[in-house]
């Protein structure tokens, strides 16, 4: 596994591996990495992919004020380590300064109206215009051909997959089920904040969505199947964000009389003491 720091080097490597006509194949990550990175790397490898790169990066225009960017785990020895076990061909980890060579508040700005403020975007003012600005240039390093993300992060694949269209950019997308430990809890890097008696009741939060499922199965009233899951969550010590059932396609609302037959999704974010955790589940 070639590991770069560098862009130039990455490009070096890319141009010449194109060139032979091998299928760039590309997971952007921020480390700590867990079975359902490891999933992403399997899934690029179902879609054709041919040269698998991977990026590790802490990207610190993702954060908003107040959030966990200094503490956020770096566990950059472990995380080569699996990723040489899984035949990634290429480690991209740039250091911030390569990535933000001017001063971070100078960059451009990357905003999508339509979806910068809802639902995370609510919650976390600043962190999907950092994401979009951090994987715009991340594609124009790397060129895949292929960019796989992880479906845990629902909202954050939507934006990116309508930048990759609105901008042209010939990226075939792909999203990834998410990985659940045996209890349920989707995995996250940020599991390791949870206390021990946290993490006992942070599994309930998949529990909630499962019920909002039945519930739409059994032609719920979907503003009632959401004050239902509130109400299960917060008498359970989450704070909630929001738990929300849209439209799958464009995070759109569903109206129950509308929209029981078309592909929803259910999705969520809580904190529980210091944690954010954010789950969903798709309904087709
Ligand atoms: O999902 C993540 O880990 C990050 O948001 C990403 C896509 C690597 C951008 O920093």
């Amino acid at each position: 596994m070639i590991i770069a720091e560098d862009i130039d080097v990455v490009r070096n490597h890319i141009k010449s591996w194109k060139a032979d006509g091998e299928k760039i194949g590309f997971v952007p990550t921020m480390g700590n990495l867990h079975k359902g990175h490891i999933s992403l790397i399997s899934s690029l490898k179902q879609a054709g992919a041919t040269k698998i790169i991977a990026s590790i990066f802490v990207n610190p225009t993702q954060f908003s004020i107040g959030e966990d960017y200094t503490e956020y785990p770096r566990t950059f020895d472990s995380d080569q380590k699996k990723l040489r076990k899984h035949s990634i061909d290429l480690l991209f980890s740039p250091s911030t300064e390569v990535m933000y060579p001017k001063n971070i508040l100078s960059e451009l700005t990357i905003k999508y109206p339509e979806y910068n403020n809802i639902l995370c975007g609510e919650h976390r003012p600043s962190h999907f215009s950092g994401v979009l600005c951090v994987v715009n240039k991340l594609f124009n390093i790397i060129n895949p051909d292929i960019a796989v993300f992880g479906q845990k992060d629902y909202q954050q694949f939507i934006l990116i997959k309508g930048m990759v269209r609105d901008l042209c950019m010939p990226i075939e997308m792909f999203c990834a089920p998410i990985v659940r430990e045996s209890d349920g809890l989707a995995l996250s890097s940020r599991n390791q904040y949870l206390s021990k008696q946290e993490r006992l009741i942070a599994p309930k939060l998949y529990e909630s969505l499962k019920e909002a499922k039945i519930s739409i199965d059994n032609k719920l009233k979907i503003v009632d199947i959401e004050n239902n899951a509130i109400d299960f969550l917060s008498k359970n010590n989450f704070l909630v964000d929001y738990f929300s059932v849209r439209r799958s396609k464009d995070l759109k609302k569903v109206d129950s009389n509308q929209s029981f037959n078309k592909s929803i999704i259910i999705l969520t974010a809580v904190k529980i003491g210091r944690t954010r955790l954010i789950d969903n589940i798709l309904i087709s």
